[in-house]
């Protein structure tokens, strides 16, 4: 058995069987990061992978690095801001010339919807979405899948809230398309003006008020209220302070929840608004956790896209 697509643009269109796939594999990568110094593999040698990153990012980029050397391939960062992009050249000539450097894999995190479809027009190697606008983050939802896969039985077994900026996240959508995919049961939680009802379409609860369905919650999935995407956000919430009020996930709050809820967190956390900062540092948070599930789920991406092969044995 081979895998056969060359690219990831999104969590849509994977089924069932290709996402338990990637999270085996990704579990045998994280395994492997236990040995210190972490183990490197040569799987990717002669391989050249470039990171395309026009927005911020610190975990997806760096933990794609890290996946990309733990491989064996070659690692370029483009860097947009001495880049010929500043000149005037074009996205689709910048990818026109990279194309022409007979480079394997983009990774690519853009501001735009779409702009992974867009590489792809004009590269001949992979695509790694690596966040596209509001659309998509699909290693984000990779990543928490593996994190979560790890503490629980069954993923038809357990009910996870995600709380928080639900209309702006391309990783809530990525997560809602894994989750829904595996069958578990999801409640989305915010404010109505985040939270628009045709979310339902999605197959999922919606909830204005986190204290009405917390003690049921066995994840409580916190996503930050997302300043860059300011101007969207403007007319969204009155505040930070009551939002916080409301949605804050704190100690008084989380006596509310069962005994055993884990906090998910996928960063950047902006401490003390979405989560409490003794929250977000106990062990009950899993939001490092999942850092260290985004390097092997990128290492496991890297090989099932670039090479095609399922067993690690
Ligand atoms: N979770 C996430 O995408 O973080 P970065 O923006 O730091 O990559």
């Amino acid at each position: 058995m081979r895998w056969s697509r060359k690219d990831l643009f999104g969590i849509e269109g994977l089924s069932k069987k290709e996402l338990f796939t990637i999270l085996k594999i990704s579990k045998y990568y994280k395994n492997s990061m236990k040995s210190k110094p972490a183990k490197s593999f040569k799987i990717l040698k002669g391989y050249t992978i470039i990171n395309m990153f026009f927005e911020a990012s610190t975990r997806t980029r760096i933990s794609f690095e890290v996946a990309e050397k733990r491989m064996g391939a070659f690692t370029i960062n483009f860097n947009v801001a001495i880049s010929s992009v500043k000149k005037g050249e074009t996205f689709i000539d910048t990818i026109k010339t990279i194309n022409a450097m007979h480079i394997d894999a983009i990774v690519i995190r853009h501001s735009d919807r779409g702009i992974p479809q867009l590489t792809k027009k004009y590269f001949n190697g992979s695509v790694l979405n690596a966040g596209d606008g509001t659309h998509e983050h699909p290693t984000q939802a990779l990543l928490d899948l593996l994190s979560m896969w790890e503490h629980i039985k069954c993923f038809k077994d357990i009910h996870i809230g995600i709380i928080g900026d639900i209309l702006y996240s391309r990783a809530t959508r990525s997560l809602i398309i894994g989750l829904n995919t595996l069958g578990a049961k999801v409640s989305l939680i915010g404010p109505p003006t985040l939270l628009p009802e045709y979310f339902k379409d999605w197959g999922v609860d919606i909830y204005y008020k986190l204290d009405t369905i917390i003690s049921e919650l066995d994840i409580l999935y916190v996503y930050r209220i997302q300043k860059e995407r300011a101007e969207l956000l403007k007319p969204t919430i009155p505040s930070i302070g009551e939002y916080a009020k409301l949605y804050r996930i704190d100690t008084q709050r989380i006596k509310k929840a069962k005994k055993d809820a884990l906090i998910m967190h996928p960063g950047p956390v902006v401490r003390g608004s979405e989560v409490s900062t003794p929250l977000y540092d106990s062990k009950q948070c899993l939001a490092l956790d999942q850092v260290t599930s985004g390097v092997a789920v990128r290492m496991a991406l890297l090989q099932l896209l670039l090479k095609g092969e399922i067993n690690n044995e």
